[in-house]
Protein backbone atom coordinates (compact mmCIF):
# COMPACT_ATOMS: atom_id res chain seq x y z
CA UNK A 1 0.00 0.00 0.00
CA UNK A 2 1.28 3.73 -1.27
CA UNK A 3 2.44 5.61 1.91
CA UNK A 4 -0.31 8.07 3.28
CA UNK A 5 0.65 11.98 2.19
CA UNK A 6 1.49 14.10 5.20
CA UNK A 7 -0.30 17.24 5.68
CA UNK A 8 0.17 20.03 8.33
CA UNK A 9 -3.07 22.42 9.75
CA UNK A 10 -3.03 25.37 11.75
CA UNK A 11 -6.25 26.47 13.31
CA UNK A 12 -8.06 28.85 15.56
CA UNK A 13 -7.10 32.06 17.03
CA UNK A 14 -3.54 32.75 19.25
CA UNK A 15 -3.69 33.98 22.81
CA UNK A 16 -0.81 36.60 23.59
CA UNK A 17 -0.12 37.46 27.30
CA UNK A 18 0.04 40.80 28.83
CA UNK A 19 -0.27 39.26 32.57
CA UNK A 20 -0.99 36.34 34.13
CA UNK A 21 -4.82 37.03 33.92
CA UNK A 22 -4.78 38.66 30.48
CA UNK A 23 -4.27 38.34 26.83
CA UNK A 24 -4.86 39.63 23.31
CA UNK A 25 -6.73 37.68 20.94
CA UNK A 26 -9.12 37.57 18.31
CA UNK A 27 -12.90 36.40 16.98
CA UNK A 28 -11.46 33.43 14.91
CA UNK A 29 -13.79 29.99 15.69
CA UNK A 30 -11.12 27.74 14.29
CA UNK A 31 -13.97 25.59 12.57
CA UNK A 32 -12.26 26.38 9.29
CA UNK A 33 -9.31 24.37 9.81
CA UNK A 34 -11.03 21.78 11.99
CA UNK A 35 -13.35 21.22 8.88
CA UNK A 36 -10.01 21.14 6.59
CA UNK A 37 -8.37 18.85 8.93
CA UNK A 38 -11.81 16.51 9.29
CA UNK A 39 -12.03 16.36 5.07
CA UNK A 40 -7.86 15.50 4.60
CA UNK A 41 -8.06 12.49 6.91
CA UNK A 42 -10.98 11.69 4.92
CA UNK A 43 -9.66 12.26 1.86
CA UNK A 44 -6.80 9.67 3.14
CA UNK A 45 -3.66 12.17 4.54
CA UNK A 46 -1.98 12.03 7.96
CA UNK A 47 -3.09 15.03 9.32
CA UNK A 48 -1.08 16.84 12.05
CA UNK A 49 -3.47 19.50 13.33
CA UNK A 50 -1.88 22.57 15.41
CA UNK A 51 -4.60 24.29 17.58
CA UNK A 52 -4.86 27.72 19.11
CA UNK A 53 -7.44 28.16 21.91
CA UNK A 54 -11.19 26.99 20.53
CA UNK A 55 -13.98 26.93 22.26
CA UNK A 56 -15.14 23.35 23.72
CA UNK A 57 -17.78 22.65 21.25
CA UNK A 58 -14.96 22.77 18.08
CA UNK A 59 -14.11 19.24 18.52
CA UNK A 60 -10.63 17.61 16.39
CA UNK A 61 -11.98 15.39 14.07
CA UNK A 62 -11.57 11.41 14.64
CA UNK A 63 -8.28 9.86 12.61
CA UNK A 64 -5.53 12.89 13.43
CA UNK A 65 -1.80 11.56 13.20
CA UNK A 66 -1.23 14.04 16.00
CA UNK A 67 -3.42 17.11 17.56
CA UNK A 68 -1.07 19.81 19.05
CA UNK A 69 -2.68 22.50 20.71
CA UNK A 70 -0.87 25.73 21.64
CA UNK A 71 -1.63 29.60 23.26
CA UNK A 72 0.49 31.84 21.82
CA UNK A 73 2.04 32.32 18.13
CA UNK A 74 5.76 31.74 19.45
CA UNK A 75 4.76 28.51 20.46
CA UNK A 76 2.70 27.48 17.06
CA UNK A 77 5.97 28.88 15.38
CA UNK A 78 7.92 26.46 17.49
CA UNK A 79 5.56 23.67 16.54
CA UNK A 80 5.00 23.84 13.20
CA UNK A 81 8.85 24.96 11.92
CA UNK A 82 9.53 21.82 13.46
CA UNK A 83 7.48 19.50 11.68
CA UNK A 84 7.57 20.93 8.33
CA UNK A 85 10.32 19.34 7.02
CA UNK A 86 8.79 16.00 7.52
CA UNK A 87 5.30 17.09 5.48
CA UNK A 88 4.30 17.41 1.86
CA UNK A 89 1.88 20.11 2.51
CA UNK A 90 0.69 22.41 5.17
CA UNK A 91 -2.20 24.70 5.04
CA UNK A 92 -1.89 27.59 7.31
CA UNK A 93 -5.28 28.96 8.51
CA UNK A 94 -4.82 29.94 12.18
CA UNK A 95 -5.37 33.55 12.67
CA UNK A 96 -2.28 34.32 14.54
CA UNK A 97 -2.19 37.45 16.50
CA UNK A 98 0.18 39.78 14.22
CA UNK A 99 1.34 41.36 17.71
CA UNK A 100 2.23 40.88 21.00
CA UNK A 101 3.08 42.18 24.19
CA UNK A 102 6.70 43.95 24.57
CA UNK A 103 6.84 42.98 28.53
CA UNK A 104 4.10 40.15 29.87
CA UNK A 105 3.93 41.49 33.23
CA UNK A 106 4.85 38.51 36.19
CA UNK A 107 2.01 40.14 38.57
CA UNK A 108 -1.41 41.52 37.39
CA UNK A 109 -1.58 45.03 36.19
CA UNK A 110 -3.32 47.21 38.79
CA UNK A 111 -4.84 50.00 37.78
CA UNK A 112 -4.02 53.77 37.84
CA UNK A 113 -5.60 56.84 37.72
CA UNK A 114 -4.84 57.91 33.56
CA UNK A 115 -3.67 56.37 30.27
CA UNK A 116 -2.59 52.79 29.83
CA UNK A 117 0.05 52.72 26.85
CA UNK A 118 0.72 48.87 25.75
CA UNK A 119 4.00 48.10 23.63
CA UNK A 120 2.87 45.37 21.05
CA UNK A 121 5.91 43.96 18.87
CA UNK A 122 5.65 41.62 15.64
CA UNK A 123 4.97 38.66 16.04
CA UNK A 124 6.73 35.54 13.28
CA UNK A 125 4.76 35.47 10.69
CA UNK A 126 4.82 31.77 10.49
CA UNK A 127 3.53 30.70 6.80
CA UNK A 128 6.10 33.04 5.64
CA UNK A 129 9.18 31.20 7.51
CA UNK A 130 7.79 27.89 6.14
CA UNK A 131 7.80 29.59 2.26
CA UNK A 132 11.57 30.27 3.31
CA UNK A 133 11.87 26.77 4.48
CA UNK A 134 9.70 24.98 1.68
CA UNK A 135 11.42 22.36 -0.95
CA UNK A 136 10.52 22.04 -4.41
CA UNK A 137 8.08 18.73 -3.53
CA UNK A 138 6.48 20.25 -0.66
CA UNK A 139 2.95 22.16 -1.12
CA UNK A 140 2.08 25.46 1.19
CA UNK A 141 -1.33 26.88 1.06
CA UNK A 142 -2.51 30.08 3.07
CA UNK A 143 -5.57 32.09 3.25
CA UNK A 144 -5.63 35.98 2.98
CA UNK A 145 -8.67 37.61 5.08
CA UNK A 146 -9.58 40.79 3.73
CA UNK A 147 -11.92 43.67 4.15
CA UNK A 148 -10.79 45.43 0.85
CA UNK A 149 -9.40 44.75 -2.36
CA UNK A 150 -9.36 41.00 -2.51
CA UNK A 151 -7.99 39.58 -5.40
CA UNK A 152 -4.96 42.39 -5.27
CA UNK A 153 -3.70 41.66 -1.56
CA UNK A 154 -4.11 37.56 -2.03
CA UNK A 155 -1.96 37.73 -5.14
CA UNK A 156 0.39 40.27 -3.05
CA UNK A 157 0.57 37.36 -0.50
CA UNK A 158 1.17 34.28 -3.00
CA UNK A 159 4.03 35.61 -3.97
CA UNK A 160 5.65 37.76 -1.06
CA UNK A 161 4.90 34.39 1.31
CA UNK A 162 5.88 31.88 -1.60
CA UNK A 163 2.97 29.88 -1.54
CA UNK A 164 1.64 27.53 -3.80
CA UNK A 165 -1.94 28.52 -3.34
CA UNK A 166 -3.58 30.89 -1.37
CA UNK A 167 -7.51 30.75 -0.40
CA UNK A 168 -8.50 34.42 -0.23
CA UNK A 169 -11.75 35.67 2.23
CA UNK A 170 -13.64 38.68 2.34
CA UNK A 171 -14.39 39.02 5.68
CA UNK A 172 -16.76 41.58 7.14
CA UNK A 173 -20.36 40.09 5.81
CA UNK A 174 -22.74 39.52 7.63
CA UNK A 175 -23.23 35.39 7.77
CA UNK A 176 -20.09 34.27 6.80
CA UNK A 177 -16.42 34.09 7.68
CA UNK A 178 -14.80 34.16 11.11
CA UNK A 179 -17.04 32.42 13.77
CA UNK A 180 -19.62 31.46 11.34
CA UNK A 181 -20.37 27.63 10.10
CA UNK A 182 -20.31 28.99 6.15
CA UNK A 183 -17.80 30.87 3.98
CA UNK A 184 -16.78 31.77 0.72
CA UNK A 185 -13.74 31.40 -0.94
CA UNK A 186 -12.02 32.06 -4.12
CA UNK A 187 -8.39 30.12 -4.58
CA UNK A 188 -5.29 31.62 -6.66
CA UNK A 189 -2.54 29.40 -7.44
CA UNK A 190 0.75 29.68 -8.73
CA UNK A 191 0.41 28.94 -12.33
CA UNK A 192 -2.15 31.86 -12.60
CA UNK A 193 -5.08 29.43 -11.43
CA UNK A 194 -8.58 31.29 -9.85
CA UNK A 195 -10.95 28.93 -8.68
CA UNK A 196 -14.44 30.59 -7.01
CA UNK A 197 -15.84 27.89 -4.32
CA UNK A 198 -19.21 29.62 -3.29
CA UNK A 199 -20.88 30.40 -0.06
CA UNK A 200 -21.42 26.79 1.72
CA UNK A 201 -21.07 25.60 4.64
CA UNK A 202 -17.47 25.32 5.98
CA UNK A 203 -17.25 21.65 6.21
CA UNK A 204 -18.00 20.83 2.09
CA UNK A 205 -15.91 23.87 1.17
CA UNK A 206 -12.91 22.25 2.97
CA UNK A 207 -13.28 19.10 0.72
CA UNK A 208 -14.13 21.25 -2.78
CA UNK A 209 -10.93 22.92 -1.31
CA UNK A 210 -8.84 19.90 -0.65
CA UNK A 211 -10.06 18.24 -4.22
CA UNK A 212 -8.90 21.65 -5.91
CA UNK A 213 -5.24 21.80 -4.73
CA UNK A 214 -4.55 17.64 -4.64
CA UNK A 215 -5.83 15.55 -7.23
O1 LIG B 1 -0.42 38.40 6.18
P1 LIG B 1 -1.66 37.80 6.73
O2 LIG B 1 -1.65 37.69 8.26
O3 LIG B 1 -2.92 38.38 6.23
O4 LIG B 1 -1.64 36.30 6.16
C1 LIG B 1 -2.60 35.35 6.58
C2 LIG B 1 -2.00 33.99 6.43
O5 LIG B 1 -0.75 33.93 7.14
C3 LIG B 1 -2.84 32.88 7.05
O6 LIG B 1 -2.62 31.70 6.30
C4 LIG B 1 -2.28 32.77 8.46
O7 LIG B 1 -2.48 31.48 9.01
C5 LIG B 1 -0.81 33.04 8.24
N1 LIG B 1 -0.10 33.72 9.35
C6 LIG B 1 0.88 33.03 10.05
N2 LIG B 1 1.59 33.69 11.05
C7 LIG B 1 1.32 34.97 11.36
C8 LIG B 1 0.32 35.68 10.64
C9 LIG B 1 -0.37 35.03 9.65
O8 LIG B 1 1.12 31.86 9.77
N3 LIG B 1 1.98 35.56 12.36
Amino acid sequence: MAEKRTLLITAGPTREALDPVRFITNRSSGKMGYALAAAAVEKGFSVILVSGPVDSSVIPPEGLAEFVPVICAAEMAEVVKTRFPAMDAAILCAAVADYRPKVVAQNKIKKKEGELILELERTEDILFSLGQMKTGQQKLIGFAAETENLAENALCKLKKKNLDWIAANQVGLPGQGFQSDRNEITLYGVNGEVIPLPLTEKKLLAKQMLDAIFQ
